[in-house]
């Protein structure tokens, strides 16, 4: 037999790679993981510690890479890209974007709009930001004004208020406009399409995705006048593949997805960035705080978001990779192997996806598992 033509060759390793990530997205349909975290210390991580302010106080967790938040304070390149900035940061009030809060709360932004329902939940954020801003001051006094603003993001008349008051709280503070849009503040499903009403359809959407375009149009122009601007917008793996029992909330997040795509082709040489961030599951209040298909609780942590990585280190990795300005502006966080691998087969071989994914529907609803 003579040597393989370079053809076959190419042929062959085609098949084989295909192999490899149809093998690693295989526990995509497992018995009760989606997007499980890649390693196995990961897996078997404990639940979540309590709340503690990113970075010096924040349990580092060394073996596990996704899970490690910055070790001394932000690295000068993300501290140079915040320090001074006014921003608007929703669903402050726990989970991603209380760490996000803190986060920029170090970096030395000058004005921290935080935003949520929870007036009692932000106003301890808000302390936590204190003290994280005077911890960095030598005279105790940052100059970082921490603004609480509660908003219901279901509301488009509240988020019409949100936009205008947030601009409020930044006039006269640097730019004296919103610098920085961080469209995070966001809601879960749990429940088959057939038993999802169309409040909850809606609901998700206004929430997840409608909300962020508003205030992208309040805040946009602002932006404009200078030049100057980010929008970050945490989507969701789930926007980039979808995963049965969660058609609400993969529609909102697909929609996070196509906007960004299309505006950030409008913004284009604006000197305003658009990216929309992807994380895979992460320890936060998400699951528990979903909603069934007729809007009531979920009101359970799934093991998937149990084990998930640190808010804080998904935080950061966020600022630090939005401050790089190196690589594509969406990106995906906290996505173990068998999500990206999910991904790659999206493109790579979709039809086989929709079969696993089919797979992984009937499974569960043999088992009657609403969980994973
Ligand atoms: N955790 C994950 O595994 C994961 C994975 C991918 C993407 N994400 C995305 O990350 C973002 C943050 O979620 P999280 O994981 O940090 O969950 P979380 O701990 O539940 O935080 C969600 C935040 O959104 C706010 N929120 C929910 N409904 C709201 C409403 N109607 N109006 C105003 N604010 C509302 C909540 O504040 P109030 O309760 O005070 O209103 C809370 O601050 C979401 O967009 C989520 O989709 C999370």
């Amino acid at each position: 037999m003579g040597p393989l033509a370079p053809t076959s060759l190419v042929a062959a390793l085609t098949l084989c790679l295909l192999l490899l990530v149809v093998r690693t997205a295989l526990s995509f349909v497992g018995a009760h993981s989606a997007f499980a975290p890649a390693s196995s210390a990961a897996r078997h991580r404990p639940p979540p510690p309590p709340a503690a302010a990113m970075g010096a106080t924040a349990p580092l967790r060394a073996s596990a890479g996704a899970d490690v938040a910055w070790h001394k304070g932000p690295g000068p390149r993300t501290v140079a890209e915040f320090a001074g900035t006014n921003v608007l940061v929703t669903g402050a009030s726990g989970g991603i974007g209380r760490s996000l809060a803190l986060g920029l709360a170090r970096c030395g932004a000058s004005t921290l709009v935080l935003s949520g329902r929870s007036a009692r939940k932000l106003e301890e954020v808000a302390a936590e930001c204190r003290a994280v801003t005077a911890s960095a001051a030598e005279d105790g006094d940052s100059g970082c004004k921490i603004s609480v603003l509660s908003c219901d993001l279901a509301s488009p008349e509240a988020v019409a208020r949100l936009g205008i008051d947030a601009l409020s709280a930044c006039a006269g503070r640097g730019s004296g406009n919103v610098d920085v849009l961080v469209n995070n503040g966001g809601l879960s499903s749990r429940s088959p399409f057939v038993d999802t009403s169309l409040e909850v359809d809606e609901l998700l959407m206004r929430v997840n995705f409608l909300s962020g375009a508003q205030l992208a149009r309040s805040l946009v122009p602002g932006m404009a006048e200078r030049d100057r601007g980010k929008i970050i917008w945490i989507g969701s793996v789930q926007g980039l593949v979808g995963i049965p029992s969660r058609t609400s909330y993969a529609a909102s997040k697909f929609a996070v997805q196509g906007y960004c795509e299309s505006l950030r082709a409008e913004l284009g040489g604006s000197g305003i960035a658009v990216h929309c961030v992807s994380p895979g599951y992460v320890r936060t209040g998400l699951s528990n705080s979903a909603v069934t298909g007729s809007g009531e609780p979920y009101g359970k942590t799934d093991k998937t978001t149990a084990n998930g990585a640190s808010p804080d280190a998904v935080a950061s990795e966020v600022l630090d990779r939005v401050a790089s300005g190196r690589g594509p502006s969406d990106f995906t966080v906290a996505a173990g192997l068998s999500a990206k691998a999910a991904i790659w087969l999206r493109l790579l071989a979709p039809s086989l996806l929709e079969r696993m994914l089919v797979k992984r529907f009937e499974k569960g609803q043999r088992n009657g598992q609403k969980e994973d």
